[in-house]
């Protein structure tokens, strides 16, 4: 049996920035859990190497990655982590690290380069690690993440498939309430394996609430405030309370005829999603269907798309087209539209996890 991998010590990574410094060359630095490594992992790293001329990985010790991903995590110990980077070519040597930031491996290594991958702007590094870099003279990198990559994503769907946990579905709406019908229909005959555990409305007197009543959903009226368009800050903190309570997984807008701002819009990035009447990004905001007629659109059809604070305009995760017919009114166009809207949104909501698309407490990796 071979000898269990030793990460390299703070000493070795700075003595080998030293030496390519001496020769010109550059050391990219880069750090994270890796814990469950994916296609994602391995293209940024490749990216990341490309930077300079060899690489070194802060990699964080499984008591700050408890720290940072909750209790269930690392997978996988730290030296197997380690043991698994440094198996592959971008990487040249990896430090184990115990704080939740890198900022003393920034400074007792002084990196030519520092990466770091996703959402991340220069602006909204940490503080510290960004004085850190500025100290060491390192250049920042900020790298895409790879699309649908992710190890919560990995960790979703085996564990979806393992214990066959349902999803918990809140619904919004403010009228005819058929799609809150058509995901209830999906429910019942075990089509759409989730629960309903929230239903809520912002018009006392909608159809869509008096369907969730006698559906023995669990239905709340939120008072939308004075502004007879808008929906007022106590409803949205109202609304994020609810759903927290309710310990949501995915928000369901199906007909919700007011715009969601913080704290929900926030919270459950990700796992909101909206339906909406055309084939975004055409047609956004109310009138879809009519909008489609006066455009001479031959057809038109229906997005189930992720919310986020632009209306209409987060990540379309499935369409469905319809014909628009000589003739056609807005309501013969939007009822026909409905009838594809009620077959796509339960759908893509019964393939949440097999697409790979976050539940609740799963923070990103
Ligand atoms: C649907 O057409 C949906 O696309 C739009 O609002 C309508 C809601 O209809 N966002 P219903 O209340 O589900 O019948």
């Amino acid at each position: 049996m071979s000898a269990e991998y030793t990460p390299a010590t703070i000493a070795e990574a700075r003595r080998l920035r030293d030496a390519l410094d001496r020769e010109g060359k550059k050391l990219v630095f880069t750090n994270g859990c890796f814990d469950l490594l994916h296609a994602g992992h391995v293209r940024y790293l490749e990216q990341a190497r490309a930077l300079g001329d060899a690489m070194v990985i802060g990699l964080n010790s499984d008591q700050s990655v408890r720290l940072l991903k909750g209790p269930d995590r690392p997978l996988n110990n730290e030296n197997d982590r380690a043991e698994v980077l440094a198996a592959l070519r971008a990487v040249d040597a990896v430090v184990v690290f115990e704080d939740q930031r890198a900022t003393s491996l920034i400074d007792a290594i002084h990196p030519h380069v520092y990466a770091k991958g996703g959402d991340y702007t220069v602006d909204s590094l940490n503080a510290e690690e960004r004085a850190a870099l500025q100290r060491a003279g390192s250049e920042i990198r900020i790298l895409p993440l790879v699309p649908g990559r992710s190890t919560t994503s990995t960790i979703n769907k085996m564990t979806a498939e393992k214990t066959g946990s349902r999803l918990r579905l809140a619904v919004l709406g403010s009228g005819e309430g058929s799609n809150l019908r058509a995901i209830v229909s999906s429910v019942q005959n075990g089509q759409l394996d989730a629960d309903i555990v929230a239903v809520i409305s912002d018009h006392a007197g909608s159809n869509f609430l008096k369907l969730a009543r006698e559906a023995g959903l669990p239905a709340h009226f939120v008072d939308p405030g004075p502004n007879p368009r808008k929906l007022g800050e106590a409803a949205q903190k109202e609304i994020f309370d609810h759903l927290e309570r309710a310990r949501v997984d995915v928000v369901v807008l199906a007909g919700f005829m007011r715009i969601l701002k913080e704290p929900v819009i926030s919270a459950y990035s990700g796992r909101l999603v909206n339906v909406h009447p055309s084939l975004l990004p055409k047609h956004k905001g109310a009138n879809a269907p009519q909008l489609a007629i006066e455009a001479g659109d031959a057809e038109t059809g229906c997005s189930v798309h992720l919310v986020t604070a632009e209306i209409d305009a987060g990540r379309v995760l499935e369409q469905a087209r319809v014909p628009v017919l000589p003739g056609d009114t807005p309501e013969t166009l939007h009822a026909r539209i409905k009838v594809e809207e009620h077959k796509l949104l339960p759908r893509v909501l019964s393939e949440w996890r097999q697409r790979g698309l976050p539940v609740r407490g799963a923070g990103e990796s």
